[in-house]
């Protein structure tokens, strides 16, 4: 167990509470500080603003360590300071950094050292302005250190107390040793290095697993073209050890709070400093592209999509969150409606309001189904796996599911009686297989 410390946490939001939670497991006393009264109100009360695993109960169990505060004064004299604020895009695709720059506008004076640690994902370079704007102010005696965080959600808390890595990158000896202290009980090698790598890390792990995303997703539609499987190609693929299995999964495009929004800040920053980030520009595009191939499987089925009833099923980004932020689900709606078409909506927990316009959301799939042209498989919900069944089938008005997720099985869709396209998955085994003249036969004499 970790000697216990004061920590303090700017901002109230998924990452500041997951960070705020587990440091309290680790046996700190932490304070939580947001600008916002109505979250600071519901988390005294107990209440969480959003869904993820296993937090509600690590928040519950340190009760007595974690008190939510609207006062950054409430912070003076904590030996830590994380921001874990929000960095989202702005217009010309860089990193929207207000956030972190009140933050340090809210830094309270303190007589003893303190370390600010960034926890937000921040171009590389932050840390020498934030370094530079402290001095300005006369904040000699506050550290900084950048710790990236790799939480990925619905299983953040996991992440969090078993990392793969902790990456501590410091301007000062003393910081870096005081951070990795905080982590004392987690068994994870530990990456110390200085400020600019360590916020490139986060970065350069961000973009390489979405560029195996859009990897996959073009061997996808490259195996349509010429009938393989992608989910044979992956996982024969996977078995290498220098390539390993994880993110290999074919579907409709990568979404969700992080991937989006980090690859446009490293495109940007690379550009900034006069580098054309090629690779990166065709990860971003090829996931964009991904995102419409839906519509063009089920123009090939339907024809025309005026007025044609689609199901879509899932709407969160993927299974296991609630969060739609740069979900699939929001580009394929658009696009069904932008065609005339009646688009039905069902996802476990995830509720759109705003975010789609024009679609009716059902509450059980059974509802989004019914008298449907199509069901288009979104996010890959367990409550799916079973779609290919005798009701599904006689609710339809059109027995086709296009499965965006390789989510079931062919061939068992294809038995009980649908049409069935996945990704990557050719519609007949050896279907697009280009018509090469056979050779001809050697005439002896
Ligand atoms: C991600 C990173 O994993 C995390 O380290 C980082 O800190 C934040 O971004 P998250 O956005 O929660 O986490 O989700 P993740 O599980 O990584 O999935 C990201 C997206 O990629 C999802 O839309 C998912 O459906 C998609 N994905 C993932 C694929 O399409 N194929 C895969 O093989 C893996």
């Amino acid at each position: 167990m970790a000697e216990s410390r004061t920590i303090g946490v700017f901002g109230a939001g998924w990452v500041g509470l997951v960070t705020g939670g587990c440091f309290a497991e680790l046996g700190h006393q932490v304070i939580v500080r947001d600008v916002m009264p109505e979250r600071i109100d519901a988390l005294r009360a107990g209440k969480l603003p959003f869904h993820e695993p296993d937090l509600p109960e690590v928040l519950e169990r340190n009760r007595e360590r974690i008190t939510y505060t609207l006062d950054a004064g409430d912070l003076a004299g904590t030996d830590a300071i994380f921001v874990c604020v929000q960095t989202p895009p702005t217009y010309s695709g860089d990193a929207d950094l207000s956030f972190v720059w009140s933050a340090l506008d809210d830094l309270p004076a303190s007589d003893e050292r303190q370390i600010l640690v960034m926890k937000s994902t921040v171009p590389v370079g932050t840390g020498e302005k934030v370094r530079a704007a402290l001095e300005g102010r006369g904040l000699s005696n506050v550290g900084y250190v950048s710790n990236p965080e790799f939480l990925s959600e619905g299983r953040a808390v996991r992440d969090f107390l078993n990392p793969d890595r902790i990456v501590v990158g410091a301007f000062a000896e003393e910081d870096s040793a005081a951070v990795e202290a905080l982590y004392a009980g987690i068994d994870a090698p530990v990456v110390r290095t200085d400020v600019a790598s360590a916020e490139m890390i986060k970065l350069a792990a961000n973009a390489f697993l979405m560029t195996r995303i859009s990897f996959i997703n073009e061997i996808a539609n490259v195996c349509e073209a010429v009938g393989a499987d992608v989910v044979e190609v992956a996982k024969g693929v996977g078995l290498d050890h220098r390539l390993g299995p994880h993110f290999l999964r074919a579907g409709i495009g990568y979404g969700g709070s992080c991937f989006p929004k980090d690859s446009l800040a490293l495109k940007q920053l690379a550009s900034n400093s006069g580098y054309h980030f090629q690779l990166l520009a065709a990860v971003i595009e090829v996931n964009e592209l991904q995102k419409r191939r839906v519509i063009q499987k089920l123009q090939k089925h339907l024809g025309k999509l005026r007025g044609k009833k689609i199901a879509l099923l899932g709407l969160a980004f993927k299974a296991g969150t609630d969060d739609m932020r740069e979900a699939p689900s929001l580009v394929l709606a658009s696009r069904l409606l932008a065609e005339g078409a009646e688009v039905r909506a069902w996802d476990p927990v995830a509720r759109p309001g705003e975010l789609i316009k024009g679609a009716v959301l059902h509450e059980t799939v059974a509802d989004a189904v019914r008298d449907a042209d199509a069901a288009v498989i979104v996010t890959e919900w367990d409550e799916l796996r079973n779609l290919a069944s005798k009701e599904v089938l006689d609710a339809m008005a059109r027995p086709l599911i296009i499965d965006g997720r390789n989510l079931l099985d062919p061939t068992v869709v294809r038995a009980a009686g649908f049409a069935y396209e996945g990704i990557g998955r050719p519609s007949s085994p050896f279907e697009g297989l280009p018509q090469t003249a056979e050779p001809e036969a050697k005439v002896s004499n």
